[in-house]
């Protein structure tokens, strides 16, 4: 096409894709260019403003490797990665969340009713509830995952003092869907930002906190893996998440046990704990499907 104007270089994009092999791959790219188009459109965007972004995707490049990826970043704190977990959520089952960059491949077997506090620094925790399915029936074979940051407020990947899958675990559910353990309080923290995607955070007044949380992928057989996080009521950061991740069913009360007997009958370190403690329920459904 030639004599192009700002307004048919759209549909020419959109006729230069008609020979595209896979169709959604054409209507995704068809609609972004359409969209990026209208931006630079209503914005009238500058020589400099367009170098600027370009400036932006070649730093977040060169902070990406196998241990951080900026990108992923920009898209969580753009709000992107919340809203491709929401727009796919069903409305059945425990809500979900977003990923985050923190789950590993390989986490250590924790038994149930196991500790992975073993008197690190921080509060320790005791977590115990019941996974059940959309009948609401107990998930047989349900394995969670589950990881967190440290008391310190890092994840095992963040702090080399840290043993590579401390705070990581998988941990096989009873039969009768219950399960319980021992970590520590997750604390607020802050997403990396010395990189493209915390000089955003600056440009917009915005901060790089996460509110405390304590993430969990449930996977149970004949289910698609339920990716979620919870959250303490208590903390302040939950009506500014850097990141969009809260949703009001995923934020717990912690409360503080004193007595001893109280605690569930399985955990291993039900007789050392110090009290009180703090102690959270957790209770999982599965989503139809
Ligand atoms: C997290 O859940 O820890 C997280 C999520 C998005 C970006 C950075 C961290
Ligand atoms: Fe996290």
């Amino acid at each position: 096409m030639r004599n192009l104007t700002p307004t048919t270089i759209t549909q020419a994009f959109a006729d230069y894709a008609r020979k595209a092999p896979s169709a959604r791959t054409r209507d995704l790219m068809v609609s972004l260019a359409a969209h990026l188009h209208s931006f630079v459109r209503e914005n009238k965007l500058t020589q400099d403003e367009w170098m600027a972004a370009i400036d932006v995707l070649t730093r977040a490049a060169k902070f990406t490797d196998d241990k951080r990826n900026e990108f992923i970043l920009l898209s969580d704190l753009l709000g992107v990665s919340s809203l491709v977990d929401m727009v796919n959520a069903t409305d059945s089952g425990t809500t979900s969340s977003l990923l985050g960059p923190f789950l590993i491949e390989g986490a250590p077997e924790l038994p149930n009713g196991g500790d992975m506090w073993r008197g690190q620094e921080g509060e320790p925790l005791v977590v115990s509830g019941k996974v059940v399915d959309e009948k609401g029936k107990p998930a047989k074979g349900t394995v969670l995952a589950l990881w967190q940051n440290a008391g310190n407020g890092l994840y095992a990947q963040q702090d080399s003092k840290q043993a590579p899958t401390n705070y990581h675990a998988r941990l096989k559910v009873a039969d009768d869907g219950s399960f319980a353990f021992t970590t520590v309080r997750p604390v607020a923290y802050q997403v990396p930002y010395d990189g493209p995607a915390g000089d955003m955070l600056r440009a917009l007044g915005r901060d790089a906190w996460r509110p405390a949380h304590l993430h969990m992928m449930v996977h149970a057989p004949g289910h698609k893996p339920l990716i979620t996080m919870f959250f303490p009521e208590d903390d302040k950061h939950l009506d500014s998440d850097a990141v969009f991740g809260v949703r009001v069913p995923l934020v717990l009360p912690f409360a503080k046990e004193t007595v001893r007997a109280k605690l569930p009958a399985n955990l291993a370190a039900r007789e050392t704990l110090p009290l009180p403690v703090w102690t959270a329920r957790l209770d999982l459904a599965l989503p139809a499907g």
